[in-house]
């Protein structure tokens, strides 16, 4: 039996790519949050799609070093672990950032830390037993600072650094390390983008793109995919044009 833990597995992404796996057969969920009775709703919604699903949650603080740890521990040492999903994020508002430090120091210690925190143990874990796959979730922000969400963006290009690396020490082993970038998605996170008619991707079809992704071990992997080759432009724009833009 496959065994894989969604780390913020009540995220709408997150939930999308747990509806696919739950669906194949010889797959145990591990679905971790920080809220027991969020992962309890998560988990009768997935056994309800798929009767057959063999799921297990865990509750932790996120930003706690020990807590974590000792998540990791147990999971590992209950179940074993094949493939570990970080999907936990918060995207406030530039505005929001820019005016509460506390709220940014917040921000960072979810979306840059804590995917650490989670890794580098499951990383041992992997070492050991010499097989596994660790997929982070970063975001098309962070490839390019932009005015109207610089400091979430920056937190994402942590993550894509912090994978980067792990991918040159991993490089000669089985283990994988894959680095998720979507594109705006339909999920809670964007709910005011919406309303404001922005489009959005599907999170049933980045779910798919993430885990063909994942079972290829592809290094980075953009969701839809068409966000590699507008994020190849973005990044290439001169300075000088880009601070004229209004995006
Ligand atoms: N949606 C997009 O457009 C988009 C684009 C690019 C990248 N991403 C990234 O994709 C990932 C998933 O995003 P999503 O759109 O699926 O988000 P979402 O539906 O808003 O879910 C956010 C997740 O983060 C968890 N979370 C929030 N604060 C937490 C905390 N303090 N401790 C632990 N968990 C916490 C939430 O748990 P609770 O349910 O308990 O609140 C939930 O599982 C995130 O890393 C996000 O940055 C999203």
């Amino acid at each position: 039996m496959k065994n894989i833990a969604i780390i913020g597995a009540t995220s709408g992404i997150a939930q999308a790519c747990a509806r696919i796996w739950a669906a194949e057969a010889d797959i145990r969920l591990i679905l971790i949050g920080r809220s027991q009775e969020r992962l309890t709703q998560v988990s009768n919604d997935l056994k309800v799609r798929s009767p057959k699903a063999v799921i297990e949650s865990y509750e932790v603080n996120f930003t706690d070093p020990r807590a974590v740890a000792a998540c990791v521990t147990y999971v590992t040492g209950t179940y074993g672990l094949d493939i570990a999903l970080f999907a936990a994020g918060v995207m406030p508002t530039q505005e929001l950032l820019s005016t509460s430090p506390a709220l940014a120091a917040e921000t960072i210690a979810l979306n840059s830390i804590s995917p650490t925190l989670f890794a580098e143990p499951i990383l041992q874990f992997f070492t050991n037993q010499n097989h596994g796959t660790m997929a982070l979730i970063g975001s098309v922000a962070g490839d390019r600072g932009r005015k109207a969400n610089y400091l979430y963006g920056a937190s994402k290009a942590f993550i894509a650094t912090y994978a980067a690396g792990l991918q040159h020490r991993f490089a000669k082993t089985p283990i994988r390390i894959v680095l998720i970038k979507p594109g705006p998605t339909a999920t809670a996170m964007t709910a005011e983008l919406q309303a404001d008619g922005i489009r959005m991707a599907k999170p049933e079809k980045v779910a798919q793109d993430i885990i063909l992704g994942i079972s290829k071990g592809d290094a980075v992997i953009y969701t839809p995919r068409i966000w590699g080759l507008i994020m190849a432009i973005v990044r290439k724009v001169p300075a000088p044009i880009f601070n004229r833009l209004n995006f």
